[in-house]
């Protein structure tokens, strides 16, 4: 996610900027900026690249002054470049912005803008916001926070934005979804979107909520929400360190990231879901009534989304999918064609298996498209279209965050495909988007402290044992394998998922005592099915730990243990489910005193065959 910093105080502005944003480094970036305003003027350097190449920059052409802004730039909209770098700044360069998040509505705001005489410079969404401030501050008489207000209200989606203009030794900023926290100094004043930015200069912070905008000046600050009232914000002391900022407070970078489900899912989600249509926006540039088949091909978790994918593609869309793990794919001699659409997922988009399977279903003529969460990563440069899932830098090796906005992605394919072939009727189409929109509530929900404390609970319960089973139906069956995959890579139990209609076949002569069996038997029409099975495992004294809907209190006898979880429609089930799996191993590793974030063996992008 991009990094911002602003500053204003009696301190040259460009140590600070600078210093701040390679301390925000670890957001993953692919360019960045400054802007800082001396004698009634701002100049702007930024690079694409690392922050060395904006340092050397400013090495050769240094900034004076006390105010600035500062940003690095994780790619949403446009190329990582010198232009789409931020900051932006108005034709006259008096107002420049920096912004973190997606503008929904920016082509539209665009058209209108260039209407009315604007040029603009970048590809990005962010630019948008200069200039529509522009028109506001000369309308609003040159009062810059108010056409920065009345801006916002006319801007949809996820932004943290930070204004400066040259006649003005003030910043104006404001944060809706996208991360925003104020330092408050002695005689000055800090921004920035994480705390360690701000560590060395002051542990009096602010965290701005959604809606709240803040004027920063020499003398201090004030805090509104979005109509313009007073705000009155608590000023938190900060003991954490360094290390401990860049995990927003949290033990583990995967554990910040299960907790940033809500957000990912949100910037996953954002802009694409028409609501009014029944349709998503996806921006693709790929006909979706051309193809007779299609092909998922993956790695891992992210093989795991395509499985949920085939689910919901093929139930939606009515058009056959075949999965495959990306280092089979590549050596089965695959039947492609021109009709074949192949879909590779990847966090990382370097996975080589992956790449090399694109590579192969490309020989054979099929269309590719790319679910991917790394701007510009190597498959996105041979892909015939990507579908960024923007869940932000994933650092934790297990993927959490990414899993879930995977799947996210997986369902709007699905709607995508479905709506374009007429397998899908539009109020059928609205009722799936209005269970996708709630996913950022749902997944909030599941991470609720209650139900945190009792799977913390549970966990350490079975922390001892020596095997696991994991089982689920349709829809859910993968995510009974991706519960597996994440407890044996964390903490190192040996851990199987399985079809739970399936155990009968085999896995049923592991079950005893001894073996901890963990069920997705959420609401479902498989529901029965699946209790079936766990009476299975109980006749055999196996240990249940059955995952249920809130309110299910039937099926609870059948458990030793119960964990619940929100109600969700059966189609976004797996995306709340997952949650609680995701914690069952979470706190399994913890308690077994393993190394969470970077488990032995793995490496999170498997870049060498
Ligand atoms: C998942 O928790 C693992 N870290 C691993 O299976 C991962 O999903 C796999 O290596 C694929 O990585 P990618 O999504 O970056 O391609």
């Amino acid at each position: 996610m991009c990094g911002i910093v602003g500053y204003i105080g009696a301190r040259q502005a460009q140590g600070v900027l600078v210093s701040g944003l390679a301390k925000l480094e670890y957001r993953g970036y692919d360019s960045a900026g400054v802007a800082i305003l001396d004698h009634g003027s701002i100049q702007v350097r930024k690079k694409a690249g690392k922050l060395a190449n904006l340092g050397a920059e400013l090495a050769e052409h240094p900034l004076a002054g006390t105010l600035g802004i500062g940003h690095t730039r994780w790619a949403t909209h446009g190329l990582p470049n010198d232009t789409n770098a931020h900051p932006h700044a108005t034709e006259d360069g008096r107002i420049v912005i920096i912004h973190n998040g997606i503008i929904e509505n920016y082509l539209s705001l665009k058209a209108e803008l260039r209407a009315r005489g604007h040029e603009f410079k970048s590809e990005t969404d962010s630019e948008v916001l200069a200039h529509l401030i522009e028109e506001k501050y000369a309308q609003t008489g040159s009062d810059l926070y108010e056409a920065v207000r009345l801006s916002l209200g006319e801007v949809r989606g996820a932004y943290g934005i930070v204004v400066t203009h040259a006649d003005h030794r003030e910043i104006v900023a404001a944060r809706t979804v996208s991360p925003l926290v104020m330092g408050v100094g002695e005689g000055e004043m800090f921004l920035a979107s994480d705390v360690p930015a701000l560590l060395p200069y002051t542990r009096r912070m602010v965290f701005l909520h959604d809606g709240d905008m803040v004027v920063l000046s020499d003398s201090g600050y004030r805090v509104t929400d979005l109509q313009g009232r007073a705000v009155t914000r608590q000023i938190d002391q900060i003991d954490w360190d360094a290390e401990a900022a860049e995990k927003g407070g949290f033990d583990t970078y995967m554990l910040k990231e299960i907790y940033e489900q809500p957000t990912a899912l949100t910037n996953t989600l954002i802009g694409r879901l028409n609501d009014d249509s029944g349709e998503v926006n996806l921006d693709i540039n790929l006909d979706p009534s051309s193809f007779k088949r299609i092909s998922i091909i993956a790695c891992g978790t992210a093989y795991l989304a395509g499985l949920v994918g085939e689910y919901l593609i093929e139930q939606l869309a009515r058009i056959p999918v075949e999965v495959d793990v990306a280092s089979e794919y590549r050596y089965r001699d695959p039947l492609v064609s021109e009709h074949t659409l192949a879909i590779v997922i990847s966090q990382s988009g370097e996975t080589i298996d992956t790449l090399e399977a694109l590579r192969e279903a490309k020989k054979g003529g099929a269309k590719t498209l790319g679910v991917i969460n790394a701007k510009g990563s190597s498959m996105t440069r041979e892909l015939d279209d990507t579908l960024y899932i923007h869940a932000g830098p994933e650092i934790g090796v297990a993927s959490t965050k990414a899993y879930t906005s995977m799947v996210g992605a997986m369902l709007m394919l699905a709607l995508w495909l479905a709506r374009a072939r007429g397998t899908l009727s539009e109020a059928q189409a609205k009722e799936l988007l209005s269970a996708a929109r709630e996913l950022p509530r749902l997944v909030e929900e599941a991470l609720s402290p209650q139900r945190v404390a009792q799977i913390k609970v549970v966990a350490e319960k079975y922390a001892h044992a020596r095997d696991y089973l994991f089982l689920g139906r349709g829809v859910n069956a993968p995510t009974a394998l991706e519960g597996a995959l994440k407890l044996k890579e964390i903490s190192y139990i040996h851990a199987e998922g399985y079809a739970a209609g399936e155990m009968k076949h085999g896995p049923i002569a592991l079950i005893d005592e001894n073996l901890p069996v963990v069920v997705v038997a959420t609401q479902s029409r498989l529901l029965e099915k699946t209790i079936s099975n766990v009476q299975e495992v109980r006749a055999r004294a196996g240990k249940v730990i059955l995952l249920l809907s809130d309110g299910d209190t039937e099926n609870a006898q059948h458990a030793d243990d119960v964990i619940y979880v929100p109600r969700s429609h059966e189609m976004v089930s797996p995306i709340v489910n997952v949650v609680a799996l995701q914690l069952l191993s979470y706190f399994t590793a913890t308690a077994l005193g393993k190394d969470v974030d970077k488990p032995r063996n793995l490496a999170k992008s498997v870049t060498v065959e």
